[in-house]
């Protein structure tokens, strides 16, 4: 496991136990009617100005804006050159899911005002968010992250033919076959409405086609050891979804386009309005809990 996938599982697994450990203290104060709730010994503390329920609060939007640090990576802001592009926007998922999260529980589940306004936006720039990253990872990329240009996809899919051939002694066949994509004839170019389902429909068939070619190498490479026919699987999985992600390249790209004029303008209207709300709160004299 790489240094940063294991930060990555540590910060999701401390973040989750957390903010379940808080869900289960404050279950029964949650589902309570908002008249009952004074009555509640869980009141002064996990109401959104309590000392539990204003520092989650502070949590969730402190994460909030750390989210943007992607934007800032991504753009170069300041010269920040620090780390891939791809594991940036893993942290952004991170902080785009967890703060939601602890939004959530800061609000105690009752929402209401114009602050109203800041909590569905964010809510929907979350759930979008899940679109949008099935979008992403359709776009050939490099291991930075950095999206590939169609002469650098044309020679990675040469390198990898080159390695099943030369390395693994394929045949040219069953190489065109793994190329292959289901519910298209090969060539084929669809667009518009039909592309998104051909892509739909492929994301769905994918899984039966690649057990189809583990059956068939087990078959036909037999004599291979179990850890290099382990790699050629892994070589063979890369080149059918490099091939799948040129052929619909022209579908996913303009798409991911839509997404971001979607998106953006959900996120920064969040923001806005939460600036607002805390504004709002400092004055009406509530104090920092830290
Ligand atoms: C409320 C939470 C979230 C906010 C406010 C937010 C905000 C943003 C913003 C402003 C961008 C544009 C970045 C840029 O191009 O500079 C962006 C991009 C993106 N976000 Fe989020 N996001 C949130 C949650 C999520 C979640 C939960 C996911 C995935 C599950 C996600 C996945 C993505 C992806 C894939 C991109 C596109 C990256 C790119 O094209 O470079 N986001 N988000």
């Amino acid at each position: 496991m790489s240094l940063h996938r294991a930060i990555l599982t540590i910060l999701y697994i401390s973040a989750l136990m957390f903010a379940g450990a808080v869900l289960v203290q404050a279950f029964g104060y949650y589902q309570l009617a908002l008249e009952q709730r004074p009555h509640s010994s869980l009141h002064t503390t996990m109401k959104p100005g309590g000392s539990w329920g204003h520092g989650l609060g502070i949590l969730g939007s402190a994460m909030m804006l750390l989210l943007f640090l992607y934007s800032a990576r991504k753009r170069r802001f300041c010269g920040l050159r620090f780390g891939k592009t791809r594991h940036w926007l893993n942290i952004h998922i991170f902080f785009g899911i967890m703060g939601p999260v602890f939004v959530n529980l800061h609000t105690s589940f009752k929402i209401g005002g114009i602050v109203a306004v800041s909590y569905y936006s964010m809510m929907a720039v979350m759930l979008s968010g899940f679109i949008g990253r099935c979008l992403y990872v359709k776009i050939p990329r490099a291991l930075s992250g950095d999206e590939l240009t169609m002469r650098e996809m044309q020679e990675k899919k040469r390198s990898l033919n080159q390695l099943l051939v030369e390395k693994y002694g394929l045949d040219v066949d069953f190489i065109a076959e793994i190329g292959t994509l289901p519910g298209l004839e090969r060539g084929e170019r669809l667009c518009g409405i039909a592309a998104i389902f051909a892509l739909l429909k492929n994301d769905l068939t994918r899984v039966f086609q690649m057990r189809g070619v583990r059956r068939r190498l087990r078959c036909e490479l037999s004599a291979l050891p179990r850890q290099e026919a382990g790699k050629l699987l892994q070589i063979i999985k890369q080149q059918s979804l490099l091939v799948r992600k040129m052929t619909f390249l022209s579908t996913v790209q303009p798409l991911l386009h839509y997404w971001h004029v979607a998106h953006k303008p959900f996120a920064y209207v969040m923001i806005i309005i939460m600036f607002v709300h805390i504004a709002v709160v400092l004055m009406f004299g509530h104090q920092w809990v830290f």
